[in-house]
């Protein structure tokens, strides 16, 4: 009996060790970081090809009963309703009690391409770092040097409300040994340099493949179906195919998709809806070559499993 005891604890023990050692946070040194004078309007185009203020943002009402938001007031708040309970969007307001405003560029850079907070914290991937991870370091200096610019705001975010085991932050850990690396978005040297910035913004700021693409019961995107199309986040309806095949937009020229990037209106004069409304209204406001270089690379993307259904 004492026995049997005895070596129930030492597997507790090896388990607990194992966990503790497979979930260290892994994170990058001052080092790392290029020598690099920040470019704040580089730094709002990254902002706005991110996306953040759709989640970071204030929704304010107006009186007319309209939800806007405001993006410059990064208060936090919204809420994400997922299979593994709900997360409650943090502050990243320059506010130095309740926002981020006391963190250094090296803890920016490590939240975005590590999933890292300051003191170890390991971030859950509702906030899609598996994307931002293949950012440039210098383009990550410029949105940190842009969000400072940005007025601080007080607010207190609830804690997020997971189910179990979920709500045990340091298991994030487990899954950031499989699914991030932090190493930045690598061109292809047989690409164009159009396809390559186009893959730059899809695969990085854009993270377009978060959305389109069906994930495994782990939550990490499924590699070999990438931009196959998945279920909306919203719960209604899909985010379609958006590779090649003729399922999805395969049939779209470069200047359809660009056009769709650009006006939200697609070859089939329908109109974009859901939460890629949002999405597509940031794309608008970049330069026209970035979003002729989005399409250019999608144009480049295989066919993908033929149907977002089937498993
Ligand atoms: C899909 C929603 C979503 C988008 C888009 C998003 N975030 Fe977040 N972000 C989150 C969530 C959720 C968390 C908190 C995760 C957690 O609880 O561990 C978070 C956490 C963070 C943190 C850590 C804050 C802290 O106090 O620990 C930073 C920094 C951050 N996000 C910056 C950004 C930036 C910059 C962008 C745009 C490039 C961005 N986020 C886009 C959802 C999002
Ligand atoms: C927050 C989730 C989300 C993100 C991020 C996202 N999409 Fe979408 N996308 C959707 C959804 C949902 C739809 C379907 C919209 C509808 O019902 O009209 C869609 C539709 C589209 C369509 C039209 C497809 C068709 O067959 O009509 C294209 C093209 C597209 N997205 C490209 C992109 C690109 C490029 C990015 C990255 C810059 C991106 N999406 C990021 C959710 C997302």
């Amino acid at each position: 009996m004492r026995t049997v005891l005895l070596l129930v604890l030492a597997l507790i023990a090896v388990g607990a060790l194992a966990f503790y050692l497979l979930t260290i946070p892994v994170t990058f040194s001052a080092a790392d970081l290029p020598d690099h004078t920040p470019d704040v309007a580089n730094g709002k185009m990254m902002f706005i090809a991110g996306g953040c203020a759709e989640c970071h943002a204030v929704p304010v009402k107006t009186c007319d009963g309209l939800e806007i938001e405001d993006e410059t007031q990064l208060a936090g708040s919204r809420c994400l309703k997922t299979d593994v309970g709900t997360f409650h969007v943090p502050n990243i307001s320059p506010d130095p009690e309740t926002g981020i405003g006391g963190w250094s560029t090296l803890d920016f850079v490590n939240a975005m391409k590590r999933g890292v907070a300051p003191g170890g914290v390991h971030l859950y991937p509702s906030f899609p770092y598996t994307s931002y991870q293949r950012m440039r370091f210098e383009d990550l200096i410029d949105l940190k040097a842009y969000l400072d610019t940005l007025p601080p705001v007080r607010s207190t975010v609830p804690a997020n409300a997971l189910h179990f085991p979920y709500n045990i932050r340091r298991g994030v850990g487990l899954f950031q040994r499989l699914y991030v690396d932090g190493k930045t978005f690598e061109p292809d040297p047989q690409a164009s340099q159009s396809v390559n910035r186009g893959g730059y913004l899809v695969m990085g700021p854009g993270h377009c493949v978060q959305c389109h693409s069906p994930r495994n019961a782990l939550g990490g995107i499924i590699a070999s179906a990438a931009f196959a199309g998945a279920k909306s986040p919203s719960g209604k309806g899909d985010a379609p195919n958006i590779g090649s095949s003729s399922e999805g937009i395969g049939d779209w020229s470069q200047a359809d998709i660009a056009y769709f990037l650009e006006t939200g209106s697609t070859p089939d004069f329908d109109v974009v809806g859901d939460v890629m409304v949002p999405v597509q209204e940031n794309m608008a406001r970049l330069p026209a070559k970035d979003r002729e270089a989005i399409a250019a690379f999608l144009k480049t993307l295989p066919p993908g499993r033929e149907s977002a259904e089937t498993p």
